[in-house]
Formats: structure tokens, sequence, C-alpha cells
């Protein structure tokens, strides 16, 4: 009987494209590694509202909230972009991190040395390139209050949203980070606005004071964010651990995914706090979306989620042997030449389907 349970929610638009890769290789670990997971599906974002009228159903929710950890492959669409605010599909994602608690989003931008040459900035600056970016998830102005769009009592309307950080809030997240930062290169730099925003100057004090009470050994860097995004595009390899606020670490981690070729590449870790077994709450996702220009049509690159399988492997069981057996595997298939056709220019040779890159990475699994 396994131990480990896994909740497969492939959601929309090219999700369950590239779910259907990770499925091969979740098997393959069963068969070949004897690692059985006990796997369940579920709808979750359009899928869940054609379904249900609702982007995510309290069994869903309560389904989520028992396994060891939940895959997720995209959502949204723009067949859902007229629905009412409260049913869109991303209403979906954000209760799910909500009600878990998954505070800490952890998204890796690493540059494999095969796509070195594809990224927008040249060579020298991302070849060789490991960084973490450490997002707050489950506050900040995604889920202040108050929110909303009112009259202006002027004749126009207000659209409203507020940031807003407890003490709590950001200790939590920084400690995560400085973790991290400790099996890494022990460096983390913390990203706000503290010349512009209340909320930044005290999460700019609450990091350092996590530093300073926990963490001196950690070397401790602040930037305001702005500076941050220039700074990650003009020499990313400055950082080790980023640790920043839930929007900013939005727009961060996505521009720091060109740097390693493709918003096709980048996996992501959502933690909250360990279950009784000692496992985290967790869900991994790939950072990208649901692609709806290349959706059904078998373009999509699967390596961001088949690495947001291999970042399980690692924070939700313990097999970091595993984890770097399947990383290993993505990083020779495309040093041997594989690609999807976000990986090349247009016009280059025909690119892989996503059924093929997964093969790719299978056959050298297999071989390892
Ligand atoms: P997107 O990430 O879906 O796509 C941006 C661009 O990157 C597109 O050109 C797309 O083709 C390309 N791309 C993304 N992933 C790719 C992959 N695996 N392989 C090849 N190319 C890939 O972002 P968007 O277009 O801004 O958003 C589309 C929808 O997805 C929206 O409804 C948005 O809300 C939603 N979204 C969901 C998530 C999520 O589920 N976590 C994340 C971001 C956006
Ligand atoms: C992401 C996405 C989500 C976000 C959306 C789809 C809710 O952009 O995971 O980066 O804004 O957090
Ligand atoms: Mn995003």
């Amino acid at each position: 009987m396994a131990d480990m349970s896994l909740l497969i929610l492939p959601g929309d638009g090219i999700g369950p494209e590239v779910m259907t890769e990770v499925r091969k290789v979740i098997d393959w670990f069963g068969t070949k590694r004897n690692l059985t997971f006990d796997v369940s599906e579920g709808l979750v974002g359009g899928a869940s509202y054609d379904a249900h009228g609702t982007p995510l159903t309290d069994e869903t929710m309560a389904k989520a909230q028992q396994v060891d950890a939940v895959l997720l492959g995209a959502v949204g669409g723009p067949q859902y972009d007229e629905l009412d605010f409260s049913v869109k599909p991303e209403r979906g994602l954000l209760r799910l991190r909500k009600e878990m608690d998954l505070y800490a989003n952890l998204r890796p931008a690493q540059c494999f040395d095969a796509l070195a040459d594809f990224s927008s900035l040249k060579r020298d600056v991302v070849s060789g390139l490991d960084l973490m970016i450490v997002r707050e998830l489950t506050s900040g102005i995604y889920f202040g209050e108050p929110r909303g769009i009112q009259d202006d009592n002027a004749g126009g309307r207000v659209g409203i949203n507020t940031q807003r950080y407890t003490t709590a809030e950001i200790r939590r997240v920084a400690r995560s980070a400085f973790e991290l930062a400790r099996k890494r290169d022990n460096r983390v730099c913390s990203m706000e606005k503290a010349n512009v925003m209340e909320s930044g100057i005290l999460w700019r004090e609450e990091v350092q004071w996590v530093h300073d009470n926990e963490y001196n050994d950690v070397e401790l860097s602040h930037m305001y964010a702005d500076a941050g995004a220039m700074q990650i595009v003009r020499w990313p390899k400055q950082f080790d651990v980023i640790v920043t606020d839930n929007l900013f670490g939005d727009l961060l981690s996505d521009a720091a995914a060109m740097l390693t070729g493709s918003l096709g590449m980048l996996p992501s870790a959502s933690l909250g706090n360990p279950m009784e077994n000692g496992r985290p709450k967790a869900l991994y996702e790939p950072v990208h979306g649901s692609a709806p220009d290349i959706a059904g049509q078998g373009k999509a690159n699967p390596i961001a989620c088949i690495l947001s399988f291999a970042m399980a492997l690692r924070y939700s069981f313990d097999r970091g042997e595993e984890a770097a057996m399947l990383e290993r595997a993505v990083e020779q298939a495309l040093a041997n030449g594989a690609r999807t056709g976000d990986l090349m220019a247009d016009g280059e040779a025909k690119p892989l389907s996503t059924a093929q890159m997964g093969d790719a990475i299978l056959t050298l699994l297999n071989e390892a």
C-alpha cells in the first residue's frame, strides 16, 4: 500500500497535455523504481466550472487538504474571460493556495547549458544560473481587504485592492528563504518598495529581524523591487535566494523564467506548514499558464510540469536522489538537442511534440 498520495489537477488549456507526460514519469517511477503513489485526479479551473459551475468544488478542496501533494497543470483561458470574477478559473487556484495556507512559493530559475544560447540574454549572463525566488503566496495585495469595484461618488467607479502584511506573515516566509539559502550559497536578497510603501518598510524590518535573531550566519541584502527587476536581467548570477511579496514575486519570476530560455521550463513548489506525518502541505505547478495560443496542438513544452514533479519528489517525499535523476534526464534530453517549439527560433528544424519530449526524457530515465 502506497503511503504517498498525489492529487492531480490537470486544469485547462495545455495543463492536461503536459500532465499526460508527468503521468508517464510517475508510472515509470512506480514500475522501475518501486516508488508507488496513490494517485487520484480531479478538476480545477475552467474544467471544473464547465462540469460543476465552480472553479473548485468543496470535495476537491477537501481532497487537496488530505493528500501529501497536489500536482496542478494550469488554469484559465479566453472562453472564461466574461465569467463573473468569483467563478473565474484563477479563483480555483487562489482558493487552493489560500485554504492550504501555502505561503512559501519556490520558483527556481536554472539555466541548462544546452539552452544558454537560446535565452534572450547573452550566454555569459545566464550560463550556470541557479536562482531561487521565494514568493509569498497567501497574502499581500492578492488577498488584502478592502477590495472590490465601487461607485466613486463622482459619477465614476473605483477599483480597490489592499496591500497588507503582518509580522507573522513576513517572518514565516523569510524563514523559508533563509532555510533554503543555508542549503545553497547562503545568501538572501529581500525585495520590496520600502521607499514608497509602509508594507515595504515592515517587510524590510521583519526580514532583518528574522536574520539578526535566527539566521545571522546567512548573508542578507535588501533591494527595491524595481531595481531588483533591472538587476535580474542585468546580472542575475549575483543572486542566490530572492525573497519577495506576492505581486512582486509574480512579476519577477516571469522575468526570471526568460533567463532560462522559456516560460515552459520553470517549475514551482508552494509549501505550507508540516502535516502530522511531517510532510509539508504542498502544491506543485509549472509557473506558466494555460497557453491558449498553443493549446490542443501538442506543442507545449512539458518540462516545467515534469520538473515540478521532481520538486515534489524532493520537498514532499524526501527523494532527492530520484529528483536529481529526473532533472539529469531533462538536462540530458536538452543536451541531445530535444526541443519543443518554444525552445527554437522560427523556421529552425521541426520541433518535438509534447509527447515526443516526454518520451525523450523517459528514454533517458531508462538508460540512467
Ligand atoms: P501563459 O503562461 O499561459 O502563456 C504566455 C506565453 O508563453 C504564450 O505565448 C504561451 O504559448 C507560452 N507558453 C507558456 N507555457 C508554455 C509551455 N509549457 N510550452 C510552450 N510555450 C508556453 O500566460 P498568459 O497567456 O498570460 O495566460 C493565459 C491564461 O493562463 C490566463 O487565463 C491566465 O490567467 C492563466 N495563467 C494561469 C497560471 C496558472 O495556472 N498557474 C499561470 C499564469 C497564467
Ligand atoms: C501564477 C499565475 C497566478 C498568479 C494566476 C493564474 C492566479 O500568474 O501562478 O504566477 O497571479 O499568481
Ligand atoms: Mn504569474
